[in-house]
């Protein structure tokens, strides 16, 4: 029997954003259903809602999100019920070329559920990133569940997910920052602020936050940043290259993925630096370079999809070292919200108010 539950559904492109009744069907072979105990709103929930992230609506919002398996489906042994998991978005295949050259973090084959969820007059819904949890229970694939340790509560155990991992492994994963590295980050919000709390972790020794919102650089240093530029005030470019001797960051990620954060990345960099983009830029944007200013300077310049993070490997990893003091995810809960809430909750995003909001079910 299909379970009826309560869900967050955007119907049209900047549609309203309203709870509706879903159904999740009974785990069919190699699916499992998971009652989702914390949810964060993470600004790619906003992008669909905007219409940024394709025209498949109904979408069904939430994807970072904490829970405990209910049911699993034939043939499934990663989980069992009663397990405590993260949900990932990029279940890796293990059979693709990249899985086959042991790059699963390319996965170019990575699935979700092959059901699908539904209103209840039977309209199929697309789960944000192949999970819609803001929903009591929702459907997804087995490898989507990865096993962490129960000690870490749902909402911070959730934020792995997607924002914290995204931010977090676009430093130690793809930038690939170091003991002694210099870092900037651009854009301090969720995802931004794990990358400053990433490139701590590695021990980077100077850590630059940018942003143009003074309270998410108040939060920057709390999570290891050593400087903070306000971009709206100054020229983040000048002062990366004044605190770097000149050079510019080994590192420079861009978390907001707009032309302009990404030319000063660019530009911030030393001549052997790294450019990470992991803020997702909007499908209608292009960008403008001088090819010979790409052509001479040397380093490289990497997108970051989901902090190429293996969730098998980072979850438990990051969820034992928050348990042990050392990774601060509470930090990055600034409220617990119920499911009515997540309008409101993306005004608060917008307008520079949170980090995380986290909806807890
Ligand atoms: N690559 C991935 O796998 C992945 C995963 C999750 C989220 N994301 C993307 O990362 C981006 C950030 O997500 P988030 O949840 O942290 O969003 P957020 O809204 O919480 O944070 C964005 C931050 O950027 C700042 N900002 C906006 N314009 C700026 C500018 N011109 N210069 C400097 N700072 C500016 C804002 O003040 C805010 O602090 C989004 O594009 C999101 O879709 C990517
Ligand atoms: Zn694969
Ligand atoms: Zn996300």
């Amino acid at each position: 029997m299909a379970h009826q539950v309560q869900g967050v559904v955007v119907k049209e492109a900047n549609g309203p954003v309203t709870l509706e009744t879903i159904l999740v069907p009974d785990p069919g072979p190699g699916e499992v259903v998971v009652d989702i105990a914390a949810c964060g709103v993470c600004h790619t929930d906003l992008h669909y809602v905007q219409g940024g992230i394709g025209e498949d609506f109904p979408f069904l919002l939430g994807h970072e999100a904490a829970g405990t398996v209910s049911e699993v489906g034939a043939g499934v042994t990663e989980v069992a019920p009663g397990d405590y998991v993260v949900l990932n978005w990029r279940a890796v295949c293990g059979q693709c070329r990249a899985c086959m050259r042991g790059r699963p973090q390319y996965c170019f084959d990575t699935h979700n559920a092959a059901q699908a969820m539904t209103l209840s007059d039977g309209t199929e819904l697309s789960a944000a990133l192949g999970i819609g949890a803001f929903a009591e229970k929702t459907l997804v694939a087995a490898g989507q569940c990865t096993r962490v340790d129960p000690a870490a509560p749902p909402e911070v155990a959730g934020l792995l997910g997607c924002g914290v991992m995204a931010g977090i492994g676009a430093s130690i994963n793809t930038g690939a920052v170091g003991r002694g590295d210099s870092v900037a980050v651009i854009g301090c919000g969720g995802v931004g602020n794990a990358a400053v709390a990433g490139a701590a972790l590695a021990g980077a020794h100077t850590i630059i936050a940018v942003d143009v919102e003074d309270r998410k650089l108040e939060a920057a240093k709390r999570f290891g940043a050593t400087h903070t530029v306000n971009s709206s005030e100054h020229d983040p470019v000048e002062v990366i290259r004044s605190l770097t001797d000149g050079n510019g960051a080994d590192v420079v990620v861009d978390a907001v993925g707009i032309p302009a954060t990404y030319e000063q990345a660019f530009y911030a960099r030393d001549l052997a630096g790294t450019v990470v983009l992991v803020g997702v830029p909007r499908p209608d944007v292009t960008l403008e370079l001088p090819l010979l200013d790409v052509f001479g300077r040397g380093g490289s310049l990497k997108s970051s999809w989901y902090g190429d993070c293996l969730p098998s490997r980072d979850f438990p990893m990051l969820v034992d070292l928050y348990l042990q003091g050392r990774l601060d995810l509470e930090g990055f809960v600034s409220e617990r919200i119920g499911i009515d809430e997540i309008p409101e909750a993306f005004e608060r995003m917008e307008s520079g108010d949170v980090l995380r909001s986290v909806v807890v079910l």
